[in-house]
This record gives C-alpha cells, structure tokens and sequence, in this order.
C-alpha cells in the first residue's frame, strides 16, 4: 500500500521546516518505505496563492491524502487582514474540515538538553507526558460569537464555550486508549467549579472510565494544573482537557523541556487520519536564514508514520536517529550550549538523515 501524505509548507520557517522532515521520509523512501507525497500552500501562502489561507485545492489533497504534513501559519504581513483571511483562520478551518479532533501533544525531555530548560534539573529530568487537547469544539468554534452594540449602547465581545456529550466521549476514549498505552495515568483538566460545560465534561470522563478500570482517572482545575505543570511535571502521565485549555497548557507543558523546537504534534480523526505539525509557530522573524530547529517537524513526521500508518519501526528509525543526532551535540541555535556543534536547518535535516 502507498502512502498519500499532503505537504503543506505555510509561511516563515514553515518552507525550511516541512523540506527536512520531506528529506528524512524520502530516505525512509528509498529504503522500501511506500511514499507518495505532493505540496499545497496553506495559511498567508494560501492567501497569496489563491485568495483564501485554505485554499479549495489545498482542502481537496489534504481530503484526498492519508495524512498532512504541516509547517506553520502566519506572519506580520497578514496580521491587518480581515479576520476570515488570516492564515489562523486556515489552520483552524482544516481541522474541523478533517474533523481533527484529538490533538496529541507530547513534551519530553532529552537528558542532554536538561540544561536548556529553565526549570531545574530534579524537576524536569525525565520528563514524558502527553496532553490530548480536544481540537474542535469549545470557545474555539462556539455559536454566538461576534462583537455587537449591547443595550448599554457600548461595543461587546463575546465567544461561546460549549461541548457536547459525543464531543467530550470521543476524544475522552482516545485519551483513555493512550494511557493504556503508558503509564496508566489520565488527569482530566477543566474548571468544574465554575462552568457547566466543565460539569459536563467531567461527568462524561468519569462514564467512560467505566470501560478502561485498568487506568486510574483524575481531575484537576484547569489553574492548578498551570501551576502543578511548573511545580511537580513528573507527576502527570497523560492529560486530557479542551481546546482553550489545552491550547495554554501544551504550550506551559512544551517549555518545560527547554525548546519549543524539539516537539511535535499530531491531530487524528476518528479513522486515525491525521495532520501533523510541529507546535512552535512560523517564527517570521528567523524565516528564511537557515537557522530554525526542523527535529519538531522531522519528530511530527515520526509520529505520522506510528499514528497514521501503523509503521512503529520506521518512526522508531527517526526517533533514534533524533536521539543520535543530540547526543552527538549537533544543536541549532535554540537549544545551542557552549561546546556543542552549532548547525543550520538544512545540515540538522542531513545529520538526521546520515543518523538513519
Ligand atoms: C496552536 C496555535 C493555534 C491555536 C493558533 C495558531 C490558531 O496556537 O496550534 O496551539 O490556538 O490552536
Ligand atoms: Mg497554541
């Protein structure tokens, strides 16, 4: 069977990025592995190409693939376009096109970048938790939303949070299956003393624990847990929470292992189709010269080939060559120490591939 995987490069570093995960996945290629990859611009390079951050070209690879391999959207140039145009409007309108809704965010530490975080070391060293954010409900994409004149005759802002029971279920036995799968562990985030959408939210998560006995359930407010994340990370396995919440506390969870260039993502459906991308941004002001860290994406594109395509020894393959990579002290400048051997994008993306 081939494997149809959709590359969308984006904007700023998203180009150099996507080039050395699509090097490292050509080079699994010649070894046997069946790709078959074509690119489509998405985000401002959407915008510029066609008009629209999705353009309906890119909508219809991205459906007709079996995965997504993703850069990164955005860039100062767009920020004053009206809000439908902007390249976030793109990034958010495939994933509820794709119904993307388990987003999978790990944060792990690699013991020679201890250094690089700004936690200490007995805090962070170790470190391997995974947080499943639910990608397409919530404040995110709740009805009312808009900004209107209120009765008072001044402007008002307002979004809607809201989840339904299927929403909260599916995403929920995802979460369960992925402790199973670890340690066990599944931390349920909300804010169950203030809303009622956290009330429902963990009624249903308590419902589904029912059919996984096997793994222990916990809750936790979702301020806590921003504070519990900083004081005592080893303490988590695998969270679970929404959108909004999870969208502040993945990118908490991501620094506390030094660089936000070292982790990937991956977005599922129900069929375990899926779009990959790493979880730093564009990085505009980098784009470019040849400096941005590309192992977030090379990392994404290892977890494509284990989520989507059930390949575990070739995202293996990549993940040791990773691990290789550090331990030899190959660094790009983000996670660059004094004695290490400082590389661009493009000779990290190689050093992988001879890592292979
Ligand atoms: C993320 C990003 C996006 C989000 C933005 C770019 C719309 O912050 O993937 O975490 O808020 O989901
Ligand atoms: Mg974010």
């Amino acid at each position: 069977m081939s494997m149809k995987i959709a590359v969308l490069p984006g904007d700023g570093i998203g180009p150099e990025i996507t080039a050395q995960a699509v090097k490292v996945l050509k080079a699994l290629a010649s070894d046997g592995l069946r790709l078959e990859m074509e690119e489509a611009p998405i985000g401002g390079a959407g915008f510029d190409a066609a008009g629209d951050p999705l353009p309906e070209a890119t909508l219809a690879l991205a459906r007709s693939a079996d995965a997504v391999l993703l850069g990164a959207v955005g860039g100062p140039s767009y920020d004053a376009l009206p809000r439908p145009m902007r390249p976030e409007q793109g990034l958010l309108r495939i994933r509820k096109e794709l119904n993307l809704f388990a987003n999978l965010r790990p944060a792990q530490m690699y013991p020679e970048l201890v250094g690089a975080s700004t936690l200490r070391e007995d805090v962070v060293s170790g470190l391997d938790l995974m947080i499943v954010r639910e990608l397409t409900g919530d404040i995110y994409f709740g009805k009312p939303r808009g900004i209107h004149v209120n009765e008072a005759g001044e402007r008002e802002g307002f979004n809607t949070m809201r989840y339904s029971e299927s929403e909260v279920r599916r995403v929920a036995h995802i979460a369960f299956r992925i402790a199973r799968k670890r340690q066990r562990k599944l931390c349920s985030v909300e804010k169950f003393n203030v809303l009622e959408t956290s009330e429902l939210w963990r009624e249903v998560m308590i419902e589904v624990a029912k059919e996984y006995p096997d793994v222990a359930l916990s809750h936790m407010y979702v301020d806590n847990a921003a504070m519990q994340l900083v004081r005592n990370p080893k303490q988590f396995d695998v969270i679970v929470t929404g959108n909004m919440f999870g969208d502040i506390l993945s990118d908490e969870a991501s620094m506390l292992t030094g660089s936000i260039g070292m982790l990937g993502s991956a977005s599922l459906d129900e069929n375990s189709k899926g779009m990959y991308e790493p979880i730093h941004g564009s990085a505009p002001d980098i784009a470019g010269k040849d400096i941005a860290n590309p192992l977030a994406t090379i990392l994404s594109a290892a977890m494509m080939l284990r989520y989507t395509f059930s390949e575990d020894a070739a995202a293996e393959r990549i993940e040791s060559a990773v691990r290789k990579v550090i331990a030899a002290g190959v660094r790009t400048a983000d996670i660059h120490t004094d004695g290490s051997l400082r590389v661009g994008c493009n000779a990290m993306g190689d050093a992988v591939v001879a890592a292979l």
